[in-house]
Formats: structure tokens, C-alpha cells, sequence
């Protein structure tokens, strides 16, 4: 029996993964790997979206891969790779602006927020046309499962309506995948606005985790994390959104339910339950970051992965590419 196809991306646009990133995506990037065939990629092409020194856009995107590595992605079992290594995703990516109306291309909230924020003059198209590079991220490899953070909702309908639409005028060409996002954990919240969604874009780092970071740096942050009225730690996340984002990453961290935290911490402050979370970063993070330094040692290794990893990618995509072009009718 063939296994079912998971895809996911991540840009390469910071030193280090943020903790969202970690338990919205890659944890379950990892855990998918056990029983489907899958497809990871840096998305270096999308990362060109922020204008970035050179010397620090290759860095970091070693940096990316050597924590996909660390954090366990496995590339015996996982095909991990560059997506400027394959050529049909700007291809595809092409065939799907072609496909995508002005309208709906137009209404995607990140754009409109990201656009809004800096104003038309500094936005670059290329924002404009992110997710019709995002589906075809996802389609050339005919991906079951997209799993993702809640943020990335709206780009895995929009990958589905472009499917559906090429399959509708030009014949069965595309698998129509799904998102995978988590109900709890698939937006973490930064620490020190817990309404708004950990990100790397955040104007203030201080409410950030970044796994790569000095330990110290992200206990510090952890204490300094803005919590709320009353002193239970408790999970209601209106009344409630420092603590209950506390919970959500704690539970991640340690595999426990959020009510037996609850229980756990019944009677315990507000300073104590924030040493608890600090010391469940430490633990967890701490060896996954040491492994990714020792990775970053041998950058010719590193590439050597990400090039086993295209070689594998690159037989599919070209598979799925081919389809299209030749239903679309161009001449093969
Ligand atoms: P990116 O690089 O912004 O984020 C990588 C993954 O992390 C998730 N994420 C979060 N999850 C929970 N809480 C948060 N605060 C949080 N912040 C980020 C994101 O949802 C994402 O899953 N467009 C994508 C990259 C991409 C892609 C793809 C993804 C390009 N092509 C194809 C899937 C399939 C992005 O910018 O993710």
C-alpha cells in the first residue's frame, strides 16, 4: 500500500526557529514521519520576500536545516531540502498565478496586514504572490497533509481552490491536500502580548522564545512573561491569555494534559508555575540546540543532506509538473 504524502515548508528568515514554529509545525512534522512518506523543505525562495543580507540569508538557512536535523527530522526517512534546489516550484508556482484571481490573491490577510504595516511602496510583489508559490509548494508532490500552524490556514484553502479549479478545466491533475493544525498549540502567543501570535516579525523580541538562544536568555523572558488578573493558574483563554498560553506550551513540553497541569499547580503562584515552564524549556531545548551547533560544523555535510533531499523531491515534482504542463496543453 502506498503511504499517504505529508508536505510542509518553513522560511528561513531568522537565526533561529521560534517556539511557535516548534510545537505549532515541526513537532508534528516530526511524529508524521513515523507512518507517511514526507516532504520537508526550507522555504528559502519565500524568504527572499524580506530583503536580507546574503551572507546572513545562507546562514540562516543552514541554520534552519541543521535545526529541522537536531529537532528530529530524520532525512533517511524524510526527503529535506531547499526549494530554490527545484526548479518547478518557481514553474508551477508560474502556472498557479495564472490560475489565482486578483481578488482572491488580494484578500489573503497576511499580505493585507504585512501590506498595510509597510504601505504599497515597500511591499514587494512578491508578498502579492506568496501563496500561489505556497500551493504549488504543496501540489507538486501531491501532499495529503499539510501540517501547519494556524496562520497558515488561509493558504491551504487557497491551495485547495486552485487545485480544484486546474482539475475542473483541465482534468484530475492534483491531489486536494489537507491542513493539519493542532486545536491546542497551533497559535502560540508571544509572551509579552498574549493576544497576538509569537512571530518573528514581533516588534519586541522579549516575548519571543528562539530555541537557538542563550538558555538564560529564554528563563529570563519566560519570568518576565506578562500574566494576568487573579493568581490560579488556570486555562480560560479570555480571562486568562498569559496563563493559559503558559499551559499550552508547558503542555507541549512536558506531554501533560492541561487539566492535570491544573491540578498540578492548584495552589502553587503565579512566579513559581513561570520556574516550572522555564525549567521544561531548558530541559527539552537545551540538547536539541547542542546538536544543531555540532551540525553547523560541518556545513559540507549539511549540503550533502539537503542535496540527497532534492534528489528525491526533484523526481516528484518533475512527475507532477510534467502532468500539468502537458493537460494544460502545453507542447511537450
Ligand atoms: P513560517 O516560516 O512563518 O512558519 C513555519 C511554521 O510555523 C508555524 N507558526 C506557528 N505555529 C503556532 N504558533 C505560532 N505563533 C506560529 N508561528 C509560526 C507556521 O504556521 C508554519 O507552519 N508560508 C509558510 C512557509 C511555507 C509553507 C509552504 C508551509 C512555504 N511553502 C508549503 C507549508 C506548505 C510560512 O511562512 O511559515
Amino acid at each position: 500500500m502506498t503511504r499517504k504524502r505529508v508536505l510542509s515548508g518553513i522560511q528561513s528568515t531568522g537565526e533561529s526557529f521560534h517556539l511557535g514554529n516548534y510545537i505549532g509545525a515541526i513537532r508534528q512534522w516530526i511524529s508524521l514521519q513515523e507512518d507517511y512518506e514526507v516532504f520537508y523543505f526550507i522555504a528559502d525562495l519565500h524568504a527572499l520576500t524580506v530583503e536580507t543580507k546574503p551572507e546572513i540569508l545562507s546562514k540562516r538557512t543552514l541554520a534552519a536545516a541543521a535545526q529541522l536535523l537536531a529537532l528530529g527530522v530524520d532525512h533517511k526517512r524524510s526527503a529535506i531540502f531547499l526549494q530554490s534546489h527545484i526548479a518547478a516550484h518557481n514553474q508551477l508556482g508560474w502556472v498557479m498565478e495564472c490560475m489565482a484571481g486578483f481578488g482572491e490573491a488580494s484578500r489573503m490577510t497576511q499580505f493585507k496586514d504585512k501590506s498595510q504595516k509597510n504601505g504599497a511602496d515597500r511591499t514587494v510583489v512578491g508578498l502579492f504572490t506568496y501563496p500561489m508559490l505556497q500551493a504549488a509548494d504543496i501540489l507538486l508532490y501531491q501532499a495529503d497533509l499539510v501540517p501547519v500552524g494556524e496562520d497558515q490556514r488561509q493558504h491551504i484553502e487557497i491551495t485547495r481552490d486552485l487545485a480544484g479549479r486546474f482539475n475542473s478545466r483541465y482534468g484530475t491533475t492534483f491531489n486536494l491536500p489537507e491542513a493539519f493544525i493542532l486545536k491546542s498549540g497551533g497559535k502560540i502567543f508571544d509572551l509579552q502580548d498574549p493576544t497576538s501570535k509569537m512571530s518573528k516579525s514581533s516588534g519586541s523580541t522579549n516575548g519571543v522564545l528562539e530555541i537557538m538562544d542563550d538558555p538564560a536568555k529564554n528563563v529570563k523572558k519566560i519570568k518576565g512573561a506578562t500574566t494576568d488578573m487573579g493568581k490560579e493558574v488556570r486555562f480560560n483563554e479570555v480571562e486568562k491569555p498569559g496563563i493559559s498560553n503558559l499551559l499550552t506550551i508547558q503542555s507541549a513540553l512536558t506531554g501533560k494534559t492541561i487539566p492535570q497541569l491544573e491540578d498540578a499547580f492548584e495552589g502553587v503562584g503565579y512566579g513559581d508555575f513561570k520556574s516550572a515552564v522555564a525549567e521544561a524549556f531548558v530541559t527539552y531545548f537545551s540538547p536539541i540546540r547542542e546538536r544543531a551547533l555540532n551540525l553547523l560544523e560541518d556545513e559540507p555535510a549539511l549540503i550533502q543532506i539537503l542535496h540527497e533531499g532534492a534528489a528525491k523531491a526533484r523526481v516528484e515534482a518533475e512527475k507532477t509538473l510534467n502532468l500539468a504542463y502537458t493537460n494544460l496543453g502545453l507542447v511537450r
